[in-house]
């Protein structure tokens, strides 16, 4: 049995998604019109014999309950959210949870990051991770040497997969191969998991007067320790035939920043053209609006047939599009109006905002530019004939003048 674990962190990890992460948890944004960790639940249902599905985090419950209840019907597999009080970082809110986790008896337990954004290859990997019968085996692949800074850089025996070097993040290059925060380990994890924990209470302790007491306390604190998976457990693990690689040659994206939100819809998009391709719009400007390339519109919403809308646009819930419009690379959020003749291109339009006729909103599409893709927060109103490029607006903003170039706070 096989079971499935998605850190998806808390209200404090994911500030560079603002203004989106204002009002909801940032697992939760939508990219092709489905939560940012629909897309991985969505891959370990591939798993023939997945018994469950946990995301850890510090959000409240309550964010995450309808979102849990409702995939845990649609996809038919149990999803449940399990709340850590505080932080413990990568590994130690995986060790916090691992009563729940051993209770169906898994031979592999899958652990992914919630922002990361690829093709999830989780049955070839766990196939690998049988082979190489190790305690871990990661999802790698090979980055730009000039990104790979960004990430942790990993060096793998090009003949038998295993890792012999890790480091997280480092400051001079090591490798081009990066880890994607997708893994396969054995129940074993967690005893490394310990052995870190351990450790490090043991230095402590030979600091510390070795009473009793001090003992004791330090065994009770072990269970609240803040332990990371790369810099704790993969890097002293390295070298040690006990983790392995696996390297995918799909896609592969981090998503920390809205710019490289609109990036992802867009990857995920073109992935529906094999995985589901009924969740694509099609139209041809008669009954319904022109469509070119990868769209994706929500049921509810009412695009006008004289509107064109296309390559990668992602239209939520409720969201109305006038007459004449044209959207270019967006993501529409719920209760947007678009007024006639109005242009979206490279943005990202919050929900309940209002663009007014003949207005334009739009950026040059530089994802990993701070100001490359427009951003309008929740409730942002754009009058009539105004142009926003390249900017981020709080929400609750009304703009009756064009800007360029601005956060609007
Ligand atoms: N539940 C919980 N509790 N989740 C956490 C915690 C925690 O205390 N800390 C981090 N996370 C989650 C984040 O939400 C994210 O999904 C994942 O764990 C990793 O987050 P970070 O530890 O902040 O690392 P990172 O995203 O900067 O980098 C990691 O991922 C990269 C791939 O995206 C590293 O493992 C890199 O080596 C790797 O390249």
């Amino acid at each position: 049995r096989v079971i499935a674990v998605i850190m998806v962190g808390g209200p404090t990890k994911g500030t560079r998604f603002r203004p989106l992460s204002l009002n909801l948890a940032k697992p939760l944004f939508p990219l092709a019109g489905q939560p940012m960790v629909y897309h991985p639940i969505a891959a370990c249902k591939r798993i023939p014999n997945l018994a469950q599905i946990y995301l850890i985090g510090f959000y409240e419950e309550r964010e995450f309950a309808l979102f849990v209840s409702s995939i845990s019907n649609e996809l038919r597999v149990p999803v449940r959210y399990l709340k850590e009080d505080k932080p413990h970082g990568s590994a130690g809110g995986l060790y916090n949870f691992r009563d729940f986790i051993m209770e169906d008896n898994p031979s592999q337990i899958l652990l992914l990051n919630c922002d990361v954004c690829c093709s999830f290859p989780l049955p070839e990997m766990l196939e690998a991770h049988r082979r190489y019968g190790g305690m871990g085996t990661i999802l790698v692949i090979k980055v730009s040497p000039e990104s790979a800074n960004q990430f942790g850089e990993l060096v793998a025996d090009p003949e038998t997969n295993e890792l012999l070097h890790y480091t997280e993040k480092p400051e001079t290059f090591v490798s081009d191969r990066i880890n994607c925060g997708v893994y396969v380990f054995t129940p074993d994890i967690f005893t490394a998991i310990e052995g870190v924990s351990m450790q490090r209470k043991d230095r402590a302790n030979l600091r510390r007067l070795s009473s009793f007491e001090a003992l004791q306390s330090a065994t009770r604190s072990l269970l609240t320790d803040f332990v990371r998976l790369d810099q704790d457990i993969l890097s002293p693990l390295a070298g040690k035939k006990q983790l392995y690689t696996y390297e995918t040659l799909d896609f592969w994206e981090q998503i920390k920043t809205p710019g490289m939100s609109l990036k992802c819809s867009g990857l995920y998009l073109y992935q529906y053209r094999v995985t589901t391709p009924h969740l694509l719009a099609s139209g041809d400007g008669k009954k319904n609006a022109t469509v070119v390339g990868d769209v994706f519109v929500h049921p509810s919403a009412k695009v006008h047939p004289t509107a064109k809308i296309g390559p990668n646009v992602s239209i939520s819930a409720n969201a109305r599009i006038g007459a004449g419009v044209r959207l270019i690379s967006c993501i529409i959020l719920d209760d947007v109006e678009i007024k006639e003749n109005a242009v979206v291109i490279h943005s990202i339009v919050g929900w309940k905002s209002s663009i007014g006729k003949w207005s334009r909103v739009q950026a040059e599409g530089d994802y990993n530019a701070k100001l490359g893709v427009t951003i309008l927060g929740e409730d942002v109103t754009v009058e009539d004939e105004v142009v926003v490029i390249n900017s981020i607006v709080l929400p609750h903003k009304t703009l009756n003048v064009s800007v360029q170039e601005e956060i609007i706070l």
